[in-house]
């Protein structure tokens, strides 16, 4: 059996494309519809109550478009909403994105690992339940990256403010031997050049959970046998909430990261 119908992928804007680029890469017959909110972007600082009807307009929107499987490329997304998600659509297989706290706990040398994640993600349940099972003889130091969402969304990657906004989040990581930092949040990865440039030479791992959720959607694919056909020619679409401009934007940035495999 088989299906060709695309995998949805959302995020609150243009971070959820580093979840789009692990998908593609591991999944490279799969088609990919990307919905960007964009109009409503960020969401790490609103209530959740906001996100969630915001998450819901959007998952709506991909089930409306045909997604086999939908990809939840926001940890705040995740963390405020993807449960509500599952139960209104339970014929559609969810993949959210949990902070890899795991993996860094379960590595980490130096018995410190820091997180960087939006306000709202921090607050929610996944986060809290994730770092309780994890946090035994490990010490957890997480910190929000403010500012870090816009700086994507408005392509001020390497501005002084930035940097001085990365510096004042992780130097306290830093400053406590953390040697493991978790992206907690999907447009971090867009920042790392940028991360790696502040931590300079000290020996620091920057996860990011990209790579294990396109394994999870590719599981869940063979495991609903909902995989599309051996061959399959992929088509990738992008649709927003937001303007033509911000689409042209989006469009741009995922084919940088195509060109760049
Ligand atoms: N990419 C979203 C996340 O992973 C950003 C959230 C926001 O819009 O603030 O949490």
């Amino acid at each position: 059996m088989f299906d060709n119908s695309p995998i949805g992928v959302f995020d609150s804007g243009m971070g959820g494309l580093s979840v789009w680029q692990a998908l593609r890469r591991e999944l490279p017959h799969e088609s990919l519809i990307y919905l960007a909110d964009g109009k409503n972007c960020p969401y790490g600082d609103k209530p959740a109550a906001e996100v969630a009807e915001h998450v819901s307009h959007a998952i709506e929107e991909l089930v409306r478009r045909n997604a086999k499987l939908i990809v939840v490329a926001c940890n705040t997304a995740t963390a405020v909403a993807i449960e509500d998600m599952r139960k209104r659509y339970p014929s559609i297989p969810f993949v959210g994105m949990e902070p890899a706290v795991k993996p860094a706990a379960l590595t980490t040398r130096t018995g410190t690992i820091g997180i960087l994640a939006t306000r709202a993600a921090l607050a929610g349940d996944l986060f809290r339940h994730t770092c309780q099972k994890y946090s035994e003889g490990v010490q957890i130091i997480s910190s929000v990256g403010e500012g870090f969402v816009e700086a994507v969304e408005e392509g001020r990657e390497s501005d002084d403010d930035t940097l001085m906004r990365i510096r004042r989040a992780v130097g306290p990581m830093l400053d406590a031997g953390a040697d493991k930092i978790v992206l907690g949040c999907t447009h971090y990865p867009f920042l790392a050049q940028q991360i790696s440039e502040v931590i300079g030479e000290r020996e620091v791992e920057l996860i990011n959970p990209a790579p294990a959720v396109a394994r999870r959607a590719a599981w869940l694919l063979e495991q609903h046998h909902i995989g599309a056909e051996a061959g399959h020619k992929p088509d990738y679409s992008f649709v927003t909430f937001a303007d033509d401009s911000y689409l042209a934007r989006i469009t741009d940035k995922a084919m940088m990261l195509a060109e760049e495999e």
